[in-house]
């Protein structure tokens, strides 16, 4: 027999995938990233009434231009000239970012990627024969990336930097002045700008701070409607750019790699846009509650500190039990009944970090937080 490609088997399961199959089914789970929501009652029913209605077929590549028209209006406030030529529906932000990659990189270039990360990056850049360069976002800096260490790492083979603020694992995001100093650095070095924004509907105390409409050649944004309308397990998303010929060479890209997004979801999509544009605010009010409970809990803990995100639902605080790695605390805690990620699965700087996404209920999160204080206390001597 034949082997596997070296591409395959070099991607390793993530470790928030390895502590999730760990897990029993009595844990507290902090564990995934997705909201314990249904989608909106009338994109389920537009759903159903799309398949009867024999919206089951190839959509073209791009997929609807209605669809892709009324997503191009949602951002006309901040980029005026958009409409469905700047829009390419995708089966997932997961989707999205193979997509950007497979169409900005070639072998042997690098991509600047945050860390900690949302754990996909680095090896999707790779697949590519790209070289993944990881800038920190240091919980001194409130996980936001100094130019100065930007600047230390660009070099003639950098063709792009990801952005993702809100961030998956650390819930930082950006004011205008820190969006446009990033701006700026990416201006000076002539890269792309991919910008990771699937959480723009789940920011907190401030608006969302986004890229696009900020240099219409260079932006290019990754969306998703999992974390938005609680669609994780539809699989369906959109890359959207001002820059056409970036466009038009990633809907070529997108047929090879799925043909096209899937027909009676993308009608759903659409009425939720239309008609349940309110649903991400009743869930982000939600998420609001929760933040404050679990943050407010963490703090009160001797050896943890968090910043309070702004953002997305998750929480990374600085954990301290001396003499022991993340995992081993993360594990000590599964033995506690409290399913959370370990910092390290995200990334070097994760090191003395947890990850505890909030998507679950407010009293789940008192008793894990219960139970978190137990361990931890046994755990550092307490
Ligand atoms: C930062 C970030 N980007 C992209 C995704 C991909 O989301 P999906 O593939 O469900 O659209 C996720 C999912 O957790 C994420 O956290």
């Amino acid at each position: 027999m034949r082997g596997f490609s070296k591409r395959a088997e070099n991607i390793q399961p993530t470790g928030v995938r390895k502590m999730f199959d760990m897990a029993g089914d009595d844990v507290i789970s902090f564990g995934l990233g997705e909201p314990d929501f249904q989608p909106p009652q009338v994109a389920i029913d537009a759903m159903y009434k799309a398949m009867n209605d024999g919206h089951n077929k190839y959509t073209t590549t791009a997929g609807l231009p209605e669809l892709r028209n009324r997503i191009a209006e949602t951002w006309k406030s901040l980029c005026p000239g958009l409409d469905e030529s700047n829009v390419c529906m995708t089966m997932s932000g997961t989707n999205a970012l193979l997509n950007i990659f497979a169409t900005l990189v070639n072998p042997g270039d690098n991509v600047l990627l945050p860390e900690p990360y949302f754990p996909l990056y680095g090896p999707d850049v790779g697949l590519w024969g790209g070289e993944p360069k990881f800038y920190e976002c240091l919980f001194e800096n409130e996980f936001v990336p100094t130019i100065e260490h930007l600047e230390s790492l660009v070099d003639d083979k950098t063709v792009a930097i990801l952005f993702n603020f809100p961030s998956n694992p650390t819930g930082a995001t950006i004011t205008t002045e820190q969006r446009d100093a990033l701006l700026e650095f990416a201006q000076r070095h002539d890269i792309w700008i991919i910008t990771d924004e699937v959480y723009d509907r789940i920011v907190f105390d401030n608006e969302h701070v986004s890229f696009v409409g900020c240099d219409d050649q260079r932006v290019i944004l990754i969306n998703s409607f999992s974390k938005t309308y609680a669609m994780t397990g539809w699989r369906i998303g959109y890359i959207l750019s001002a820059n056409k010929d970036a466009m038009a060479q990633m809907i070529k890209v997108q047929y090879y790699i799925t043909a096209c997004s899937n027909d009676a979801m993308q009608y759903a999509v659409l009425t939720a846009i239309n008609e349940a544009d309110d649903y991400p605010d009743t869930m982000c009010a939600e998420f609001k509650a929760r933040r404050d409970l679990i943050c407010s809990r963490l703090n009160a803990m001797p050896g943890v500190e968090c910043h309070v995100p702004e953002g997305a639902f998750y929480v990374f605080p600085r954990v301290d039990v001396p003499g022991m790695t993340s995992q081993e605390v993360a594990m000590e805690l599964l033995r506690g009944g409290v399913l959370c990620s370990p910092g390290s699965a995200f990334g070097p700087s994760g090191e003395g970090h947890l990850r505890f996404a909030y998507t679950i209920s407010r009293d789940d999160i008192s008793l894990g937080m219960d139970k978190t204080e137990q361990v931890l206390k046994r755990l550092r001597g307490d």
